[in-house]
């Protein structure tokens, strides 16, 4: 993989290829027996963490479920709903807890042999201050009241500055690897149902989940069966949601 793979005279993807991947991504909810490969599993993940992330921290991570016995204890976990029968089940996991070992491996697995001064900087002084909320969120107290008095003459970023900001931003780069994650899939053949219908208590003791990480979607993915779409299309009116300004 290049390090500066843009170009923007010749697009990688045709807008034609991009809109048919898009379009023929549905919600499925019957799937075959069929085991999805595990290279291609990992074709899939690699690609959900080239989605764009605040400040590059990559605050999420995967629990990739194939054991047949482990699949059957989250079926009922799931409300018994039928997509949670497929063959591979992917947790995906906000993760507002991993900041200060993103800033580390920042520099650890920078791509060039020297790590720029101002890569230093930020994550050694920027970020670290940015994102520590301190013990029971009192610090990102403390930057709130700072921040009320500082942004009165410029321009300030007024966020995250408390334990639910730092959910929030989690969750924003998160859900954009998801969306990766399922069109990657839908490239090789295989289909998704994203999953928020679990009973979260259960789930994160049956899987282990770190206290502070939040499972946004479990990701149901195998190849389709039949009727595994349950209903046509339907999307509102653009003009309901876009604004020109
Ligand atoms: C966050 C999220 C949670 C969802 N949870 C479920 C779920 O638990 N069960 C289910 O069958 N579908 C679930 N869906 C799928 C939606 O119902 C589906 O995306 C929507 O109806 C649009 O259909 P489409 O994905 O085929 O375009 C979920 C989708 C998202 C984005």
């Amino acid at each position: 993989m290049s390090l500066f793979p843009v170009d923007p005279v010749t697009p990688p993807a045709t807008p034609a290829a991009l809109r048919e991947l898009i379009e023929n991504r549905r919600s499925v909810r019957r799937f075959t027996a069929e085991a999805v490969p595990d290279d291609v599993v990992r074709d899939c993940l690699e690609l959900a963490v080239l989605a764009p992330n605040s400040c590059n921290l990559q605050p999420w991570s995967f629990q990739v479920i194939r054991d047949p016995a482990l699949l059957a204890r989250l079926h009922p976990i799931c409300m018994s709903q039928n997509a949670a029968k497929a063959p591979l089940i992917i947790a995906v996991l906000a993760r507002p807890d991993t900041w200060k070992q993103a800033c580390q491996n920042i520099i650890d697995y920078w791509p060039e042999p020297e790590v720029p001064a101002r890569i230093r900087n930020f994550y050694n002084k920027t970020a670290p201050f940015q994102y520590n909320q301190g013990p029971f969120g009192l610090l990102g107290l403390f930057k709130r009241q700072l921040l009320r008095v500082a942004a009165w003459r410029k321009p300030l970023m007024r966020a995250p500055n408390s334990r639910a900001q730092m959910r929030i931003w989690a969750v924003k780069s998160t859900a954009l690897a998801a969306q990766n994650l399922m069109l990657a899939f839908q490239s090789h053949g295989y289909a998704t149902c994203p999953m928020e219908g679990f009973d979260e208590v259960r789930l994160r003791k049956t899987l282990d989940i770190p206290r502070e990480a939040l499972p946004i979607m479990l990701l149901a993915v195998g190849r389709q069966d039949a009727k595994g779409v349950y209903n046509p299309r339907l999307r509102f009116p653009l003009e309901q949601h876009v604004t020109w300004l």
